[in-house]
């Protein structure tokens, strides 16, 4: 099976896993990227089914309109049951490298939010320890240069993504070289350099369930 195949397999399996829990008053937490997108699509014949969503992204708010579904603010919504999205990294204890798509700070929010999150992935994600992935920062533009130099003295090599501009008007650093002993701790230390938005790292609210597209069929891994 190719690598579309996968995530298209694991986004049918996302959508059994919701299907019987959606309500006429159901908002669902939707996230970003490629896995994610595929979702969608297969969202849109089941929009009479539930109520809207929360997007994680202005991309997925545009391709869940194009759908014929309606997308709430976070703020009028408070709390959804599900957020199913992708992941960059994913290991055992179902905490996640996330942002290749930059959407990091918006998904980190509605995670946040969820009741459960459902990772959808193929197996070339899942890992044994997070960090070769580069890990993604979110920083206020003018902290650039000093979080860059707080991350090479927590041993990242630090790059400045080209040309990106965020949802939120910030910019991306990644972290390369940077594999992960503690996620938890690692999380806790970036977010607390003054500029820093949040990074990419999902680990003191993970996953609750992933569904793992493997060649002979998707894996139900739940904590
Ligand atoms: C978006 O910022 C990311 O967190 C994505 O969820 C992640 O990069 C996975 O994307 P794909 O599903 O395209 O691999």
């Amino acid at each position: 099976m190719t690598q579309d195949e996968l995530k298209a397999a694991v986004a049918d399996k996302a959508i059994s896993e919701i299907q019987s829990w959606l309500e006429r008053d159901t908002v669902l937490g939707i996230g970003t990227g490629s896995t994610a997108d595929l979702f969608i699509d297969r969202l849109g014949p089941l929009r009479d089914q539930f109520k809207g969503a929360v997007a994680s992204s202005e991309a997925s708010t545009q391709r869940l309109k194009s759908l014929g579904i309606e997308v709430f603010e976070l703020n009028s919504v408070g709390t959804v049951p599900f957020y199913i999205d992708g992941a960059d990294e994913v290991n055992a204890n179902l905490q996640m490298i996330k942002g290749g798509g930059a959407a990091l700070t918006r998904e980190k929010i509605v995670a946040a939010c969820a009741e459960r999150f459902i990772c959808i992935a193929d197996h070339s994600k899942y890992v044994a320890q997070l960090g070769h992935f580069p890990l993604p920062v979110e920083v206020i533009p003018m902290a650039r240069s000093y979080v860059a130099r707080e991350l090479v003295a927590l041993g990242a090599e630090p790059v400045y993504r080209q040309g990106v501009v965020t949802d939120n008007g910030n910019q991306i650093i990644d972290c390369f070289n940077f594999m992960i002993d503690d996620p938890v701790a690692m999380e806790a230390k970036i977010n607390a350099i003054v500029g820093v938005v949040t990074n990419g790292l999902f680990a003191a609210r993970g996953a609750d369930i992933l569904l793992l597209g493997k060649a002979d069929g998707v894996e139900r891994i739940a904590l």
